[in-house]
């Protein structure tokens, strides 16, 4: 039977598996685990390797991901992939430390736990070789995850730990599955006090590969903690597409302000060419940030996305000042008939650019080379 699944997501990790999976045979002794890959169909070959090496040995097994990306979901997956009792998750790169997985086992397996996260924050635990900056954000970042988990994790960031498969029964549901953060996701959607241990270790430096930590983590980050307070109310599309169009505003008033006070250009001319430059940059945000997922990329589709933004957005502008005015005249304050236009075609921009500017594209299956095809029986008996 089978104690312990471990579950690693990997995106081009190929020149980490083998040692890897040496350390986990060296300190998992004859403890019956298995190993479950998800991967996001890496370049270099990772998912290959891995089938070639499950071939013989039966612990190990891949679970490859077509047209998607994603650390957290990938955990997912890979979580409910298994039935094993107990099940860890960490990262491919051999930064986190293995050794003290039969130490984080034991603790779950002894004590009424949830959750034993390896931490770096506690006594005996370090960021290891870790830039300042990366120590800053991660200290950010752990201050804004107060907001969504109330829990007293040293190291809520953290990608490394083992869980109760009854625990992940409990809140799979209700997970985001958005970005990096798998465990804090997990916390998060808990209904109840989650019961967690920690032990600490020292994050090690990556040998092989590169991390693939960018910008956009910071933003999946963002969507995460939205969607986990606000989630039940609005997608955490709304709130970035929202967001973006507060920035917009900002610009918009600048421009205006330049070219009326200091270019002393009339109020049409000025105003026109501020809202224009407004929508211009936030179609481009919306389009880098809150729809990263199916970009619009080349000449055509940018125009005839900015085209369909424009269009959706004067239509919001037009129902903004109907619905504003009709309600200022039935005698509410200025202010919040101006708010109640705001909202209305926020609300209006949102819905239609989705569907319009951004609808899901249909995904092309024959931009992929073909693989080799599969020996027919003929071969299977002549090679016998
Ligand atoms: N399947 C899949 N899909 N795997 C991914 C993806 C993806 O989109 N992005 C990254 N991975 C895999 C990597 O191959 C690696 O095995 C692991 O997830 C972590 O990615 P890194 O790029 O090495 O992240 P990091 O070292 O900067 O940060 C990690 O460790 C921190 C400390 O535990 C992450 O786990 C952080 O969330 C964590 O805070
Ligand atoms: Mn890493």
């Amino acid at each position: 039977m089978v104690d312990l699944a471990i579950i690693i997501p990997t995106f081009n990790e190929r020149e980490n598996i083998r040692p890897l999976l040496a350390s986990l045979d060296a300190v998992l002794g004859d403890l019956e685990y298995e190993v479950i890959f998800v991967d996001d169909d890496s370049t270099d070959g990772t998912a290959a390797l891995i089938r070639e090496l499950s071939l013989t040995n039966l612990r190990v097994r891949v679970l490859q991901r077509i047209g998607r990306r994603g650390l957290a979901s990938a955990c997912v997956e890979g979580m409910l992939s298994t039935a094993a009792p107990c099940i860890a998750v960490m990262d491919a790169d051999l930064q986190h430390d293995e050794s003290i997985l039969p130490e984080m086992l034991a603790k779950l397996c002894s004590e009424p736990l949830d959750l034993v996260v390896a931490t770096r924050n506690a006594a005996g635990g370090s960021m290891g070789e870790f830039s300042a900056l990366r120590i800053r954000l991660s200290d950010i970042g752990k201050r804004l995850s107060n907001g969504i988990c109330h829990c007293s994790l040293s190291d809520p960031m953290s990608g490394f730990f083992i869980l109760d498969r009854r625990f992940l029964e409990e809140v799979v549901h209700l997970l985001s599955g958005i970005g990096f953060k798998i465990l804090l996701d997990l916390v998060a959607s808990s209904r109840r006090p989650v019961r967690i241990a920690e032990v600490p270790y020292r994050f090690r430096e990556r040998v092989h590969g590169e991390s693939k930590l960018d910008t956009l983590v910071g933003i999946e980050y963002l969507q995460l903690l939205l969607d986990k307070k606000f989630g039940d109310f609005a997608p955490p599309q709304f709130f970035l597409f929202s967001m973006v169009g507060g920035a917009g505003a900002l610009v918009h008033l600048s421009v205006l302000f330049v070219l009326l006070k200091l270019d002393q250009q009339s109020f049409l001319v000025s105003q026109t060419i501020a809202t224009y430059i407004a929508m211009t940059m936030n179609f481009f945000l919306n389009n880098m940030v809150t729809y990263r997922d199916r970009r619009l990329r080349g000449a055509a589709a940018l125009i005839w996305g900015l085209l369909s933004f424009y269009l959706a957005c004067s239509i919001g502008a037009f129902i903004n000042i109907r619905v504003a005015n009709f309600i200022w005249n039935g005698g509410v304050s200025w202010y919040l008939a101006g708010a109640v236009g705001v909202v209305v075609s926020s609300v209006w921009n949102y819905a239609v650019t989705a569907m319009l500017t951004w609808r899901r594209a249909r995904r092309n299956l024959t931009a992929r080379p073909r693989p080799a095809p599969l020996p027919t029986g003929s071969d299977l008996s002549s090679a016998r």
